[in-house]
């Protein structure tokens, strides 16, 4: 009984610890199936896969496809819209490619396959601003975030020892669980 006591708090310590780590850059598998980047079976397939996630900066994503015949392609908003393969920002064709958020705000990506991008082969990543990390994650804010800074609560301090704290607090959770059981 009173080991039942003293375990819930542990248990609830461990669980915020392991929340911590859920806000380190984390790696999607875009669509969930491979290949996944190809003709979508309906047109807005992409946009819900991208709705249902939420993006931060330093996560990635991996977009798998038969690189013979398709490719990505991140290019501007302008050209998302009117499916312009002409002049990409940066174009993958290995078949499995990983893309790093490394900013915040819209990523656009089409197919350049010919008329893939028209049948809405064709993802936008909104990446949240560094505002969104919990307890303060996060890398130097940018311009955009300073800007409506009063708005926001102040970031945590960054500090180096944030890491080894979190380290600390968990490996003693695990030694006070250890010990009850
Ligand atoms: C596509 O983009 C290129 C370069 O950005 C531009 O020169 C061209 O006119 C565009 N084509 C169309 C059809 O909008």
């Amino acid at each position: 009984m009173g080991a039942l006591k003293t375990l819930i708090p542990c248990l609830a310590l461990l669980l915020f610890v392991s929340m911590i780590s859920f806000s380190e850059a984390r790696e999607f598998e875009f669509g969930g199936k491979r290949p996944s980047w190809e003709l979508p079976s309906s047109p807005d397939d992409f946009s819900k896969w991208a709705q249902r996630n939420r993006f931060q900066i330093g996560d990635s994503i991996v977009l798998t496809y038969d690189a013979k015949s398709d490719s990505v392609l991140e290019v501007t908003e302008k050209s998302y819209k009117t499916c312009n393969t002409s002049n990409p920002v940066k174009s993958y064709t290995d078949g499995n490619t990983k893309i790093t958020l490394d900013k915040s705000g819209p990523f656009f990506f089409i197919s350049g396959a010919e008329g893939h991008c028209q049948k809405g082969q064709k993802l936008e990543i909104l990446v949240l601003s560094a505002k969104h990390h919990s307890l303060g994650h996060s890398p130097a804010p940018s311009p955009a975030e300073t800007h409506h800074h009063h708005l926001a609560p102040a970031p945590a301090p960054a500090s180096g020892g944030s890491g080894l704290r979190v380290g600390l607090m968990s490996g003693a959770t695990v030694v006070a669980i250890l010990a009850l059981v």
